[in-house]
């Protein structure tokens, strides 16, 4: 979704705003621009397309020069992407960028053009930018006039705003969507990421809802919505620029694919206790642990995925009932839920609008809310009941990897920890569990190393097909739902998963030699019901890709390719078999020259309906 940021210091701040919005690339964005003060006047430059074709028209066109302004990336919502449609949008003397979705933008706007106002663009942001510069004409002052705006807007967003008359000043506002001022020596900022200002500093404040920070060089104020002064708490990045760069990767996806073994052991060593899960500091505790009646998992795309195993490891384990749910499906259907509940919220990016919005509908139900969120101070991070970070580091490509991975290693905690409080499995078994959870960071480091070469040949046989099915039964089948995701989103094939079981019931009739077949079948216990599911397909020609633990004995004729991972507690094995099915996505989508952290049509943080 769009990026924001803001810059007021000593540098050429157009480049300080292009470098920092490449940064919130991953993000997703059909357009970017930027307004800078020039000599007390505020100049924008604005380009549909990429960084790239900004930077290109500043060449011809001429940058602006200045050391304070604002920049953005857009995801088109409101208006197809163009240059007009491109942030910045201005009033007579105030121009600003936004992030969201103002939802009463058509009547804002026709109050507005009775007041004589024109409208350039067919955003719902010019209607801010108007809205504010009216009441800034009337009260010619920007806290005031800020407030006065923000009273009005219904929906959500996240501002950055200059104002003429006060040059060399940054203002922003925010609600609901995300946005952080960093603080620097002789310089600030704002973002809407962290990634953004890390290579120029770690310290950052979170701005709460309403609340209006004011950037200049020396300092940074921040004011309530009744224009109080506030005190801030200084946060500081965890993580370096190594973190935000691709350290020598052709992607961030192979990246972070290959930060995954890090990723598990970041997540897991510091909740073991003794040899056992440990959830206390995340206001997880034996007796609540106890007291619950039913879980709901809901999340959206590979978070919602990771939930999927978690369900069939949560029931199987600790004989707790599991619904998986899509958050957007969850938030309208009047789930039946309250008190006794829990409610557990994936989400790598803490801010995807759906999720939020389950969780929130959760709460007002009674029941009990749990997030598991990958980023810091994101918006459900804070107003979940109980909250699990992962700590996978920040997760640049649209595809997620590292993040799955790290979901999945804590869904397997709270299910061994829940299993235990509620009697399901003895101290021994837990203590088991828990030593081979802890090895998992290995083996996947195994895993990477082992399949890498075999997954780069597979996707050459991929490459050229329409549509693929991806088939397995239980935990396989939780499993073939995130392959089949990640290749379709990045390599732009046509995949489905489907529970092996089910295939003659209808979908059967889709296979011929053209539709190669990924088969997962690593369960023992169901490992000859896929096998001969496999042989179904097979028979009608299907090519075959099977995956499965090293010592299986496959006839020849089962399957074209074998890709076996390592034998291992098999309760385990997705997190060793999500590997080579993110390898095959990533380079189909390599071989298909496909952009592959930046997949087309797609956002990594998900902040609208
Ligand atoms: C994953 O590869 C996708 N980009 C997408 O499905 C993602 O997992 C989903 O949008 C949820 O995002 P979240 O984890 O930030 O809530």
């Amino acid at each position: 979704m769009c990026g924001i940021v803001g810059y007021v210091g000593k540098r050429d701040s157009a480049d300080v705003l292009v470098d920092a919005l490449k940064k919130l690339e991953y993000r997703g964005y059909d357009s970017a621009g930027i307004a800078v003060f020039e000599d007390n006047k505020i100049k924008v430059a604005k380009s549909k397309g990429k960084l790239k074709d900004l930077i290109q028209k500043m060449d011809t066109e001429g940058k602006p020069q200045g050391t304070a302004g604002i920049g953005h990336t857009r995801w088109a919502t409101h208006g197809e992407p163009s240059d007009i449609n491109s942030h910045p949008h201005s009033g007579a003397k105030v121009t600003l960028v936004h992030n969201g979705i103002i939802e009463n933008y058509k009547e804002l706007k026709d109050f507005l053009v009775k007041q004589g106002r024109d409208f350039l663009s067919d955003t719902d942001t010019e209607v801010v930018a108007q809205l504010l510069d009216y009441y800034y004409a009337k009260i010619k002052e920007p806290i005031s006039a800020i407030i006065e705006t923000t009273q009005e807007l219904r929906g959500s967003f996240a501002l950055g705003i200059v104002f003429e008359d006060y040059p060399n000043t940054v203002y922003a506002v925010r609600r609901e969507s995300p946005l952080i001022v960093g603080i620097g020596q002789g310089e600030n900022f704002i973002a809407s990421d962290v990634p953004a200002i890390i290579k120029y500093t770690k310290d950052y404040y979170l701005l709460e809802h309403d609340e209006i920070a004011v950037l200049s060089p020396n300092g940074v104020e921040v004011f309530d919505s009744h224009s109080q002064p506030i005190e801030k708490e200084l946060k500081t990045a965890d993580w370096d620029v190594d973190a935000v760069g691709k350290c020598g990767y052709p992607h961030y996806m192979i990246k972070e694919i290959n930060e995954q073994p890090t990723a598990i052991r970041n997540t897991v060593t510091p909740r073991i206790k003794d040899g056992m899960p440990c959830l206390e500091e995340c206001n997880i505790t034996p007796e609540m642990l106890r007291g619950i009646r039913n879980i709901f998992i809901v999340a959206c795309g590979t978070a919602m995925h990771s939930g999927m195993v978690g369900k069939y490891v949560i029931e199987e384990l600790a004989r707790t009932a599991v619904t998986v749910d899509i958050a957007s499906e969850f938030r309208y259907r009047n789930p039946i839920i309250g008190e006794g509940d829990l409610i557990i919220i994936v989400s790598q990016s803490g801010e995807t609008a759906d999720s939020l919005a389950a969780m929130r509908l959760a709460k007002e139900k009674g029941a009990k809310t749990l997030a598991i969120v990958n980023a810091m101070g994101s918006t459900i991070a804070r107003e979940a009941d109980m909250l699990i970070y992962t700590h996978a580091g920040p997760e640049i490509s649209v595809a997620s990897t590292k993040a799955y991975m790290v979901q999945l290693s804590v869904m397997y905690l709270f299910a061994f920890e829940l299993a235990y409080a509620k009697g399901q499995i003895d101290e021994d078994k837990l203590k088991y569990y828990t030593s081979k959870l802890l090895e998992t960071s290995e083996r996947v480091a195994d895993v990477i190393a082992q399949t890498t070469e075999l997954s780069q040949k597979i996707s050459t046989k991929l490459v050229t097909a329409d549509s693929l099915l991806y088939i397995g039964r239980g935990l396989d089948y939780a499993l073939s739902m995130e392959g089949s995701l990640k290749l379709k989103e990045i390599s732009y094939i046509h995949s489905e998963s489907y529970a092996a079981g089910e295939l003659k019931h209808g979908t059967i009739s889709l296979i011929t030699p053209e539709m190669p077949v990924i088969a997962v079948a690593t369960q023992s216990a169901l490992f000859e019901k896929t096998v001969s599911n496999i042989k179904e397909v097979k028979a009608r020609g299907a090519k075959v890709i099977m995956i499965c633990q090293e010592g299986c004995d496959i006839s020849p004729d089962i399957a074209n390719y074998v890709l076996r991972v390592p034998a291992f507690e098999e309760i385990l094995l997705p997190m060793l078999v999500c590997v080579p099915l993110q390898l095959i996505a990533y380079y189909t989508s390599v071989q298909r020259g496909n952009d592959v952290d930046q997949p087309r049509n797609l956002a990594k943080s998900v902040t609208v309906e």
